[in-house]
């Protein structure tokens, strides 16, 4: 993504307002993925705007799945589990890593061969955390020393019992769809919780799954049937205002209809710790995903310790939690290799972009260290191609003395197209 779209952010001394978020994405693929593989047509309201669940349904036209869209409302035509079409040109994820895993997984049950392709950060993520399982079920994948492309050579698969060593949603997701396709039960266990989206989708569509504790099983052969569901907004996007609320004194914001998947939250115990006042109220539950209304008031700065344990619970919250101290008080993390190998190398980039804003920050190993010290100068941060750096520093610049810059602020597209509007209406 070239940095030529820059986000000016004038201060702010509060946010305020009620809002909804665009639909979850993680929630978004999996409706999606299970829609194509069950059988009828299924639904799907306030799907996620963002390119990366485009990517998702492109990726399935590409693979003979007739899908109609009208505006946040997807229709998919499901083929079942055997039916989909081998591809006549590669499936471009985007850069979506959630799509080209998950996908992975489909595909090596597939009778035909699948190339799949991504954008520059997509083709230098890590997939050999999907290739290792995939290849003991008997799927062959050729990869460029373990990064996209990949070229999936799909076969009949066996089940298998399978212990990932990094905690990640989207390996365990690919384990499951992929034995989904076996004759027989294929297990996963975890190190650590991840989001259990794929777990209650399958259940909604349809697909007995079981869970006990870390460990998630399935059975081939089953088949799901087309559902009409809707999905709840997204905690991640929300994570956003949540800390802009808990960073700015003086502000309160209200955020409607948003995900409260106990998977998903950890951040709500984060703001509480840091010294805000967050009020939870569940409302609804749609498809085994709870979500209500979140209201977070600022109050005090903390000083913030994120545990390594604590990480696979907030890993797509912690560039939001770290503007929490752009203005006072501090946050330090630990164990959070993986920010290295998200859409950008989230350590360096946050730590780089937020000296740049003039808040103190420092990199150390496997986490870092922001420290506020009274309003920043402001000044000019580079997201790095990356949606949720450039949603990051935007919130961090708002508590800034000047004016901000941020460079390729048009990455918010990926999750949050409309990010920077929601931001002109809450600083009004
Ligand atoms: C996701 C899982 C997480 C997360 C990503 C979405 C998912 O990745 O960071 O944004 O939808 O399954 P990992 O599985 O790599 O931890």
């Amino acid at each position: 993504m070239s940095v030529a779209t820059i986000a000016t952010i004038t201060p702010a001394t509060r946010v305020q307002g009620r809002l909804t978020v665009p639909g979850d994405k993680s929630i978004s693929h999996r409706y999606a993925l299970l829609a194509a593989l069950s059988e009828g047509r299924s639904e799907l309201s306030n799907y996620a705007p963002g390119a990366d669940c485009q990517s998702t349904l492109t990726c399935l036209r590409g693979l003979g799945i007739a899908i109609d869209r009208k505006g946040h409302v997807v229709t998919i035509e499901g083929r079942g589990l055997r039916n989909f079409r081998s591809p006549s040109a590669p499936l471009d994820a985007g850069n979506s890593g959630t799509t080209m895993r998950m996908l992975a997984g489909i595909l090596a049950a597939q009778p035909f061969t699948a190339t799949m392709i991504g954008d520059e950060s997509l083709s230098r993520r890590p997939m050999r955390r999907v290739m290792e399982p995939l290849g003991l079920m008997g799927a062959r994948i050729d990869a460029v020393d373990g990064h996209a492309p990949l070229t999936v050579h799909g076969t009949a698969l066996h089940p298998i019992a399978y212990a990932p060593k990094v905690p990640s949603a989207q390996v365990k997701s690919a384990v499951i769809l992929a034995g989904l396709h076996t004759e027989g039960t294929t297990t996963v266990t975890e190190p650590a919780q991840t989001r259990d989206h794929t777990e209650r989708a399958l259940a909604a569509f349809g697909f007995t799954v079981n869970v006990n504790g870390l460990t998630v099983s399935i059975d081939g052969g089953q088949r799901g049937t087309g559902q009409t569901l809707p999905v709840p907004g997204d905690f991640s996007s929300a994570a956003f205002w949540m800390v802009a609320a808990a960073a700015l004194p003086g502000s309160t914001v209200t955020i409607e209809q948003v995900g409260l998947n106990p998977s998903r939250i950890a951040l709500i115990d984060v703001l509480r710790r840091f010294g805000a006042r967050v009020d939870v109220q569940p409302v609804t539950v749609a498809a085994g995903e709870p979500m209500g209304t979140i209201v977070v008031t600022a109050d005090r700065f903390g000083s913030l310790e994120i545990a390594p344990s604590e990480v696979p619970g907030l890993i797509d919250e912690l560039p939001a939690i770290s503007a929490l101290a752009a203005v006072g008080g501090s946050v330090t993390v630990r164990g959070a290799g993986e920010l290295r190998v998200k859409e950008s190398d989230r350590i360096t980039t946050l730590v780089t972009g937020f000296r740049r804003l003039g808040i103190d920050a420092e990199e150390k190993g496997d986490g870092y260290t922001v420290v506020g010290k009274g309003a920043p100068a402001g000044g000019v941060a580079d997201a790095g191609g990356d949606h949720r750096m450039a949603m990051a520093f935007a919130v961090a610049a708002l508590g800034a003395r000047g004016t901000s810059q941020i460079e390729g602020s048009d990455a918010v597209v990926i999750s949050y197209p409309s990010f920077f509007e929601t931001l002109e209406r809450l600083v009004a």
